[in-house]
């Protein structure tokens, strides 16, 4: 009985979840318009990784160590893209590959290391950037610590 109603509940929360709330209908309803501006998931990660990427190489040009624990990075296999396209089954082994090279990243202990971390980092962003959204590649090379 107890696991009935448990059941139900989730049933009920997910049909919840996937309409409108109640109070939008109360409002007087604006015209419908497709969000068409709204950033998949996968391009909010790709911002989120690209500014870290712009502070991480402005800090290591002035001599310091940055911090590279990004938990999102485990998300971009998962993420929804724009559009199903712009993944494919050659999707996931540049993802992780991209993934062991933030750990390459995270692990390095001097200056120089992580230079040479960060640079191939931005590689295997490129490397992915060529089969899925190119794009953003020159956007990216500008990443590179020379
Ligand atoms: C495993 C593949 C893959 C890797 C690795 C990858 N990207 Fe992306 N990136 C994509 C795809 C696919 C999109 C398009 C996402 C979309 O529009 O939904 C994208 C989109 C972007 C965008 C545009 C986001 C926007 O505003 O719409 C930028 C900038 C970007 N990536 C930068 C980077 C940087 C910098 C790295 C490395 C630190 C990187 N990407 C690593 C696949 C990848």
């Amino acid at each position: 009985m107890k696991s009935k109603f448990f059941i139900l509940s989730i049933l009920l929360s997910l049909v919840y979840a996937c309409t409108p709330t109640q109070e939008s209908a109360d409002v007087v309803a604006p015209i419908w318009s497709p969000e068409v501006d709204q950033p998949s998931e996968l391009a909010v990660i790709m911002r989120v990784i690209n500014q870290e990427g712009i502070e991480r190489k402005a800090s290591l040009e002035n001599g310091v160590l940055s911090t590279a624990n990004s938990s999102l990075i485990f998300d971009m296999i998962t993420a929804q893209p724009t559009e199903p396209h712009m993944v494919g089954p050659a999707f996931e082994p540049h993802a992780q590959g991209f993934i062991y090279a933030y750990s390459e990243l995270a692990s390095a202990t001097s200056v120089s290391s992580q230079i040479e971390a960060h640079n191939n980092l931005v590689k295997s962003c490129v490397a992915c950037h060529m089969n899925f959204c190119q794009g953003p590649i020159s956007r990216i090379e500008k990443l590179y610590i020379p």
